[in-house]
């Protein structure tokens, strides 16, 4: 039997197949959770769920929402956080941006945590990356007034795009410097591959986005 068999993703678990089809339209991922008026923070792309479950244990009466894409990492980082007993954390196993567009109510989320995303950098898979004008405006209408969408990235070109399609959107978000939240010493986010590339000495690229209030 493979390592991942002996995974159980529990109630920590959400399978998109077991979810409402789609269209039934949006759905509310805050009622997934026991107090679901809590603040509610997302992690797109948590992989293993190192900083997901560092954000956690650090903040105890907030609700998380990891969406995770690959199956492998999905049952990981939920069984991990079942382990640890964070009921205040959902893996979701779907496609971020599809999840964001046709599923996310708005006004739900406090902050929108995307570490250090897959940098696709062949130009013919450009349009495979996670931060595109849709994606912008979709995390714009899921924040609730003053949210925030915080982004790392190791990758020179990818931050250009980054850089280029925030500036297409100055209407939605006031462009603000990335703080370090309760990371390790010389940390930013404290993410398996943020460690993993500070071992190789490369530079970050870092922002935090707050949401304007729409006019
Ligand atoms: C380069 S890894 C970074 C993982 C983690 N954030 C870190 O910094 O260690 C990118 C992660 O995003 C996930 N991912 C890629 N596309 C996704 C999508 N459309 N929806 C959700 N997760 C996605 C990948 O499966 C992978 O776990």
């Amino acid at each position: 039997m493979s390592s991942a068999r002996k995974l159980d993703v529990g109630h920590i678990g959400v399978d998109h197949a077991d979810l409402p089809p789609i269209d039934a339209g949006r759905l509310d991922p805050r009622l997934w959770f026991a107090s679901p008026d809590r603040s509610l923070e997302i992690e797109i792309g948590p992989g293993k769920g190192t900083f997901l479950l560092a954000a956690a244990q650090r903040m105890p009466t907030t609700n998380f929402i990891g969406i995770e894409w690959a199956a492998e990492y999905y049952r990981l980082a939920a069984d991990r956080m079942r382990r640890h007993g964070m009921d205040h954390v959902r893996i979701l196993h779907t496609d971020a941006a599809d999840f964001f567009h046709w599923r996310m109510p708005d006004d739900i989320a406090t902050v929108i945590h995307l570490y250090f995303p897959d940098p696709w950098p062949k130009k013919r898979h450009n349009k495979r990356r996670m931060v595109q004008d849709r994606f912008l405006i979709d995390c714009h209408r899921i924040l609730v007034s003053g949210g925030e969408l915080r982004i790392v990235t190791d990758h020179a070109d990818y931050w250009g795009w980054i850089d280029e399609h925030i500036d297409h959107h100055t209407h939605l978000f006031d462009r603000c410097p990335f703080e370090a939240v309760g990371a390790g010493d010389d940390e930013i986010v404290g993410t398996n591959f943020e460690r993993k590339y500070q071992r190789e000495g490369r530079p970050f690229h870092a922002v935090t986005l707050r949401r304007l209030d729409r006019a």
